[in-house]
């Protein structure tokens, strides 16, 4: 199946797929009977606290610990002097399961390498004595000089960036001619403040140690990489390790493994207790990486007529010296349009930080408000509307790799959301249209974001006598409704009720090694369910035997129906699942396949894409600016649930409109301490800061994806953030290039 082409098996119609089912895992959650990872109670368990370092860079010159050791209901403290031994955490990306944010020996020596970076775990009989404890103890260091601002790393030298092994540094043509050469230009800097990750349910674990064996209830969107990794860490092997995470509340790149994962295993070892570790907010800002900055040059050059000759994408990002992520901002211009000349190059300038990290649509978030900003200013310049000049441009084939388009329709997102929005009635004069004291104007820019699929998919199906299906991979649902979508899926190719249906996922000892990222799991556990599928078959028909209706058929003959199986073009040669079970005197049938590997992606260019239009007041007296209207155009292939697909859309949209207007991660450049560690100090869009947001897609099938479904998780953040601040201008007629659009900068 080079491509991964759909299988037929899949275009039979029982219903499921498209039908707006609601979350199978609501009721539990409503009912709060969904165990996160911080409430699972273990016997004996002590809770953990951390303190935190206060320079970036150095030595622990004295840390005191007695009082804290003495303090009431206290465990253990640990710290580098007691710690179990460790291996450092296999950094992502590195192999195939390695899920580390960073490759640091925490607590394994003296050393500092970041400004919060934990000295000492306290654990304690309940939460509240850990906390106290840990405010008895005393640190002092030894600072050695540290690279804390992003103008000093970049004076020191930068160098270019690395993007999973690639070099993120292309050029076709000679952008640099052709540039001065064009009639019509742009050329201007945009900037990106770093972003923190702010999940409603703050990182944790609840760990133990059976001998050996390590469990782990974690929050997680790697399960097989967390306990792999984990597994490296303590010199055990990887069947010795399981971690399981049921319900996540919301991981967007963030919950992978960090540093508290295995702090908390290793004080666990150390007091010979289970230990939950539940960071506080601001343990999160401390802890978890959160997105970089980004300072982006985009020069686009153009005919009189809007044709691109040049498009340049160049800039620089701050990155941790421990990271494995550049922050890939020329993403989104490797694919969007049409050029005969493009130069794209990500440097790199380190830092001693946390270890910067994915947070979601890493690249395509900030890069398409730089990219998509300048061409409203090409379109201003031109005097052409900016829907007509992003549709004009539009490339027939992969602008750099040439390859053809799997399935591209976003002229007909453009087409449908203009029409939708009312863009016709736009006035395209800036600072022209008044509502009180309120300037008002309206904006678009496109989202996109590529069809991915990792190797590594697989799953388990295992079929019941009374005609049931349990569905089995090591995946995870952080509430995007991943559970749901599958479990319509399954319906769907088995042919079954829902209600016979159930998807079991978020366990290490389950098949499969699944990221829920690149907002490729969907495409990842349809392709794995496919290959168990066609094993299934291939058993049935086996067990089915001579004395079947079914008899003498292959596995390719026969699709499901119903129920049971049935010749592909004569349904009446059919036998159901109950029946071929019961005659054959089995309970169960259990199968594993494992997915196809994912060639699809090199015969064909793959991405998704989104037509985003925005209306904004803006007040006259403050600069306040409320975002009034929102509508969001998309082509992302086969929706299988309307329902859970317009809150990804819509969750997406909403982290947009944080990055356009609020959010904004301070570090303090001279010592590189996160200043503001909290909701009161860091601000994320609340339900004033929201307008009803208009969601409508194509639901065009995608023929290479499995399902026909490009995956829905991170496209909708790309692209609001130019959508917001394009709008902005035509309200005011003031050009904001610097994320977040704050009143100060409209004043
Ligand atoms: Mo996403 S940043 O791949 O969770």
């Amino acid at each position: 199946m080079p491509g991964g082409q759909p299988d037929p098996l899949i275009l039979s119609k029982h219903g499921q797929i498209g039908a707006s089912v609601p979350r199978v895992d609501g009721p539990l959650k409503v009912r709060g009977a969904a165990p996160f990872a911080a409430e699972f109670a273990l016997d004996g368990m002590v809770y953990a606290a951390l303190k935190f370092s206060t320079v970036p860079k150095g030595r622990i010159a004295s840390l005191e610990t007695t009082q804290a050791e003495a303090a009431p209901g206290v465990v253990a403290v640990m710290t580098h002097r007691n710690a179990p031994r460790m291996a450092p955490m296999p950094m992502f990306m590195t192999a195939e399961k390695a899920g580390g944010s960073d490759e640091l020996p925490i607590m394994q020596d003296d050393r500092i390498y970041w400004n919060g970076q934990p000295v000492a775990v306290v654990v304690a009989e309940t939460q509240e004595q850990a906390d106290y404890a840990v405010s008895l103890i005393r640190a002092t260091y030894e600072s050695d000089a540290a690279i804390t601002s992003f103008a000093t790393a970049k004076r020191k030298g930068t160098e270019p960036a690395l993007f999973m092994g690639q070099p993120l540094k292309v050029e076709k043509g000679s952008a640099d001619a052709a540039f001065k050469a064009s009639a019509a230009k742009v050329d201007e800097t945009y900037t990106t403040p770093r972003h923190n990750h702010n999940a409603i349910e703050p990182h944790a674990a609840t760990v133990t140690w059976d001998g050996d064996r390590l469990i782990v209830h974690d929050a997680s969107q790697a399960v097989s990489h967390t306990a792999w990794s984990l597994g490296q860490v303590f010199g055990i092997a990887e069947d010795q390790v399981r971690v399981t995470s049921p319900f996540v509340g919301g991981g967007f790149g963030g919950k992978c493994l960090w540093q508290h994962q295995v702090l908390g295993a290793a004080a666990s070892k150390l007091a010979g207790r289970p230990v939950r570790i539940a960071l506080s907010r601001e343990g999160v800002y401390r802890l978890i990486g959160g997105r970089t900055l980004t300072e982006q040059r985009v020069a686009l050059g153009a005919d009189p007529d809007g044709r691109f000759n040049a498009i340049i994408h160049t800039g620089a990002v701050a990155m941790s010296n421990h990271s494995v992520m550049p922050e890939p901002f020329i993403l989104p211009t490797m694919s969007s349009y049409g050029s005969p000349n493009i130069k794209l190059d990500v440097q790199v300038a380190r830092l001693d930080m946390l270890a910067n990290t994915f947070m979601r649509a890493p690249g395509e978030s900030v890069g398409t408000f730089a990219l998509e900003s300048a061409i409203d200013e090409l379109a201003v310049a031109l005097g052409m509307d900016p829907v007509e000049l992003r549709i004009l441009n539009q490339p027939d084939e992969d602008p750099l790799k040439g390859t053809p388009f799997s399935s591209r329709h976003i002229a007909e997102a453009w087409r449908a959301g203009a029409e939708r929005f009312g863009w016709s009635k736009r006035n395209p004069t800036a600072a022209s249209v008044r509502d009180g004291e309120w300037l008002v104007g309206t904006g678009c820019a496109t989202a996109t974001y590529p069809y991915h699929r990792m190797p590594g998919g697989a799953a388990r199906i295992t079929l019941t006598r009374d005609g049931a299906a349990k569905v089995e991979v090591a995946a995870h649902e952080m509430g995007m409704g991943t559970a749901t979508a599958h479990t319509q899926v399954v319906a769907e190719r088995l042919g079954l009720t829902r209600d016979q249906v159930s998807f079991a996922y978020g366990d290490s000892l389950m098949p499969g090694v699944v990221l829920a990222g690149g907002s490729q799991q969907t495409a990842s556990i349809g392709a794995s369910v496919i290959a168990a599928h066609h094993v299934l078959i291939a058993e049935l028909l086996k067990l089915a035997g001579n004395d079947s209706p079914l008899a003498g058929l292959g596995a390719d003959e026969v699709g499901t129906v119903n129920g049971g199986l049935a010749k592909l073009d004569d349904p009446s040669r059919h036998e159901s699942y109950v029946s071929i079970l019961t005659r054959s005197g089995r309970d169960h049938v259990a199968v594993e396949g494992s997915a196809s590997a994912p060639l699809e992606t090199q015969h064909w260019s793959m991405h998704s894409f989104g037509a985003l239009f925005c209306e904004v007041g803006v007040n006259s007296v403050t600069g306040e600016v409320r975002v009034r209207r929102f509508l969001g155009s998309y082509d992302c292939g086969r929706i299988l649930n309307p329902k859970t697909a317009a809150s990804q859309f819509r969750g997406g949209i909403i982290m947009g409109l944080g990055l356009a207007l609020m959010e904004e991660t301070q570090l303090d450049d001279r010592n590189g301490r996160v200043m503001n560690p909290s909701f009161g100090d860091y601000h994320v869009p609340v339900h004033l800061d929201v307008p009803a947001i208009d969601v409508i897609w194509t639901d065009i099938p995608d023929p290479r994806a499995p399902m026909g479904a490009r995956g829905i998780g991170e496209i909708g953040i790309t692209g609001v953030g130019a959508a917001v601040a394009n709008a902005v201008f035509n309200a005011t007629g003031k050009r904001v290039r610097d994320l977040p659009v704050t009143l100060d900068k409209l004043l």
